[in-house]
C-alpha cells in the first residue's frame, strides 16, 4: 500500500518514516507546476551525491541519450554512456544505489519519459521484483517525479503496473495563507522555508 502525504509546506525530514535500511524503494512525487519540486530534489540530489535526470518532450531515444549523458556526468566518465534499452538504462539507475549511504535517483518529468517509452512503468516494477538485484543490493530511493496530477496517480492505481510499489506519494501543494506564519522564512538565497509549525 502506498502512504500518500500531501504537503503543503517543503517536506521535514524529522519525523519521516522514510527510512528503510535494505533494498532500493520506489516513492512518487507530483503537484502542479511552479510548486517547487524540481529544486527540492536538485537540492536533495546535490546534498546527497544522488542522481537527477529530466524527461523532456522528446523521441525516447532522444531521452535514453540524455539519460546515459546525465549518469556519464555523475559518474565522472569522459564520454556519455549508450544505455541500449531502458531496461538497461534502469538498471543502472538502481545500481547507482549500491553503496552504504541510500541514495536518491531522481527521475523529474516522468510523464515526458513515459510518453513514449509506456514500457517504463513495468520495467521499473521488474527492477523492483522482491527477488531482484537491486531490492537486495541497491539503497536506491528511486523517485518519479512530474506534474501531470492524473498520469502520476495512475501510476500506482487499478492493475498499474507500480500499483503497491510506492511505499511513498508525495504531493506538493501551493503555499496557502496558513502555511505563511510566523515561523515560515526567506532565505538569503530568496528560497521560502517553511518550519515545523506550518501546514
Ligand atoms: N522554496 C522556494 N522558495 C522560493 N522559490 C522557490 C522555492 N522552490 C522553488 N522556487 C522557485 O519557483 C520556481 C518553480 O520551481 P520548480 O522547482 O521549477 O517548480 P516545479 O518543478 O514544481 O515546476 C523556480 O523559479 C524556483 O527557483
Ligand atoms: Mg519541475
Amino acid at each position: 500500500m502506498s502512504q500518500r502525504q500531501d504537503v503543503t509546506s517543503h517536506p521535514g525530514s524529522s519525523s519521516d518514516s522514510y527510512t528503510y535500511k535494505n533494498g532500493a524503494t520506489l516513492a512518487l512525487v507530483y503537484g502542479r507546476r511552479r510548486q517547487g519540486k524540481t529544486l527540492l530534489l536538485e537540492l536533495m540530489t546535490e546534498s546527497t551525491g544522488g542522481f537527477l535526470a529530466t524527461g523532456l518532450e522528446q523521441s525516447s531515444a532522444m531521452n535514453l541519450a540524455s539519460i546515459g549523458s546525465a549518469y556519464a556526468a555523475h559518474a565522472g566518465l569522459g564520454a556519455p554512456v549508450s544505455f541500449g534499452s531502458w531496461e538497461h538504462a534502469v538498471d543502472a539507475l538502481l545500481a547507482l544505489g549500491e553503496r552504504e549511504a541510500p541514495t536518491p535517483v531522481v527521475l523529474d518529468e516522468f510523464p515526458c519519459l513515459a510518453a513514449t517509452a509506456p514500457q517504463l512503468p513495468s520495467i521499473i516494477q521488474r527492477a523492483l521484483s522482491p527477488r531482484g538485484r537491486a531490492r537486495r543490493r541497491s539503497r536506491a530511493r528511486f523517485v518519479l517525479c512530474g506534474s501531470a496530477f492524473s498520469m502520476m496517480r495512475n501510476l500506482l492505481s487499478g492493475t498499474a503496473a507500480l500499483r503497491g510499489r510506492a511505499p511513498r506519494e508525495v504531493v506538493l501543494h501551493p503555499f496557502g495563507p496558513s502555511t505563511w506564519n510566523a515561523s515560515t522564512s526567506v532565505t538569503d538565497h530568496g528560497r521560502v522555508g517553511a518550519g515545523s509549525r506550518a501546514g
